[in-house]
């Protein structure tokens, strides 16, 4: 999907960094649309055909200095287009443009120092000659002679060259990444870029990109008619509220309730997109199939399986009542679908795929209608706000598609499941009323597989434990525990144990990811 024509566009070429999605992130947060692209799938035509205002390289794990290490297409240097190196893109630039990079240099990794020496347009306004600048750096070669028309605008020990600047190419390079926030002018520098030297407007908002995307489901879709299976997540909400107000009737969504989700979601979303929304919605209680199924089942593998299998089931089963459809919405992600380039900076790319349990086969075969492949999640969640959705959807935390079935350790019961939904609604209570949701990535409890003693009043008791979970993540890839104070986990523990009859321990999981993964199966 592409924006209007009449848009700002940054191509952003991507030579194999950990944080070339970040780039994009901040380009998008300005208000620029951009595209990431592999480097070696861009060649003058199809850039020529992108039509961008400016072409930014990302940083990359290999070395300018070995043989084969890529190469920016040469064809992008003779366009006429404001161009941004970071790093690797840096060191390739200047190679490119007749400059010397060597390496063996003193490596400078993490936070440096730079002193800021000269003025350009990327630096304007935001740093000033003289100043000491903190920056994030990550390479080991440097550039040891500039190519010809440029200049040094600042440098630091490890890197005499961490920015060069040539005005009249409206080309720069940067040794440190201006993307991570560890830089902490590093967006302003972006956005420099971006506004002065591309001289792009910043016109890409959500409310442009609703009326675009529904244009574009209407082309898509003409008077087909589209599935959307519904799993009370962001993603799949936004995508439906956003496929309804483009082709309205023609759209059905089914939600396959399994008997595993959190305490009143099920009713929410019937609320939400039925009664709110006016979407035809197809509500189906399987929870008898799903918990009889999964009696007995105690290996974490084999429930998703079955729990992913019986999914599959019904929702065809409720697609073929509808009599099929065309098209089936899904509501997947840009990270999902950008090409990333492997690890040693070849040729070789591969394209992540969209999988997990309550994802429908390839082999269903039906065309797919993806209005939020262009965004990342804090995008979607501002679609949704747009759209008007109520914000217990727009920024809930993530679910898993199997439910609390991986929540509880051992055998899944419908009592169980209960039992375990209480305690996380008096935990997630005293998360809001904390007013600490928002800055957590997602938390929950975990009903354990133990029984333990406990008193209670002037009794023994002999109950379950429970462990509540909570992380912070940008991505869901890596996770840091949540620093919870001492007195609010006693607090809701105390809540649990006192409110919940059958549940006399709470402990608090401590184990980042990795090692640990978020959930607990
Ligand atoms: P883990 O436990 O692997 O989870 O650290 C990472 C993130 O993915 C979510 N998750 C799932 N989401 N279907 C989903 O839609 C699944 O099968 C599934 N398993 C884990 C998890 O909640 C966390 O946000």
């Amino acid at each position: 999907m592409e924006p209007s024509s009449t848009q700002d566009r940054i191509l952003i070429l991507d030579f194999g960094s950990q944080v070339t999605q970040l780039i994009a992130r901040r380009v998008r947060e300005s208000g620029v649309y951009c595209e990431v692209w592999p480097y070696n799938k861009a060649d003058g035509g199809r850039i020529a055909g992108f039509n961008p205002r400016g072409v930014i390289f990302s940083g990359g794990p290999a070395s300018v200095t070995e043989g084969e290490s890529p190469r920016a297409p040469a064809e992008v240097f003779g366009m006429g287009l404001p161009i941004l190196g970071i790093c690797y893109g840096q060191q390739t630039l200047a190679a490119q443009l007749g400059g010397v990079v060597e390496g063996g240099h003193a490596r400078e990794f993490g936070r440096a120092v730079v002193d800021v020496t000269g003025e350009c347009a990327l630096t304007h306004g935001v740093w000033a000659v003289g100043a000491r600048e903190t920056v994030w750096m990550s390479h080991g070669d440097r550039i040891t002679v500039l190519p010809p028309g440029f200049r040094v605008v600042a440098e630091s020990e490890g890197a005499p060259f961490a920015l060069i600047a040539n005005d009249e190419r409206r080309t720069y390079g940067t040794m440190f990444h201006p993307e991570v926030v560890h830089t902490p002018h590093g967006a302003a520098l972006l956005r420099n870029f971006t506004h002065d030297v591309c001289g792009c407007q910043g016109d890409w908002t959500m409310g442009a990109y609703r009326a675009q995307a529904v244009a574009r489901i209407r082309a898509q879709v003409g008077q087909g008619r589209v599935v959307c299976g519904l799993s009370g997540g962001v993603d799949s909400s936004v995508a439906a509220v956003l496929i309804h107000e483009a082709i309205g009737e023609q759209l059905t969504c089914i939600y396959v309730d399994h008997g595993l989700m959190r305490a009143n979601e099920s009713e929410q979303v019937v609320a939400t997109f039925r009664d709110r929304f006016n979407i035809k919605l197809v509500h189906v209680d399987a929870s008898e199939l799903f918990l009889g199924q999964l009696s007995g089942v105690t290996d974490p593998e084999v429930k998703r399986k079955t729990i992913g299998r019986l999914f599959i089931e019904v929702f065809e089963a409720e697609q073929a009542k509808l009599g099929g459809a065309d098209f089936l919405a899904q509501g997947t992600l840009y990270p999902d679908v950008i090409e990333s380039v492997s690890a040693t900076g070849g040729p070789s790319v591969t394209i992540k795929s969209h999988h997990n349990v309550g994802g429908l086969p390839d082999w269903m075969r039906m065309q797919l209608v993806e209005p939020l492949r262009d965004l990342f999640k804090d995008e979607v969640r501002a679609l949704g706000r747009e759209l008007g959705m109520p914000e217990e959807i727009v920024g809930r935390h993530p679910f898993p598609g199997p439910g609390l079935a991986i929540r509880i350790p051992g055998e899944v019961t419908r009592e169980k499941a209960e039992l375990l939904r209480r305690v996380d609604t008096i935990y997630l209570e005293e998360i809001r009323a904390a007013g600490l949701y928002d800055a957590i990535w997602q938390a929950f409890a975990v009903l354990l597989p133990v029984r333990t003693v406990g008193v209670m009043g002037d009794g023994r008791t002999y109950d379950m434990a429970c462990a509540l979970r909570a992380v912070t993540s940008t991505d869901g890839m890596t996770a840091d525990v949540f620093p919870f104070s001492m007195e609010f986990l006693t607090r809701v523990a105390g809540r649990i144990v006192n409110e919940v009859r059958g549940v006399n321990r709470v402990t608090y999981d401590i184990t980042s990811k990795p090692p640990g993964t978020i959930e607990w199966e």
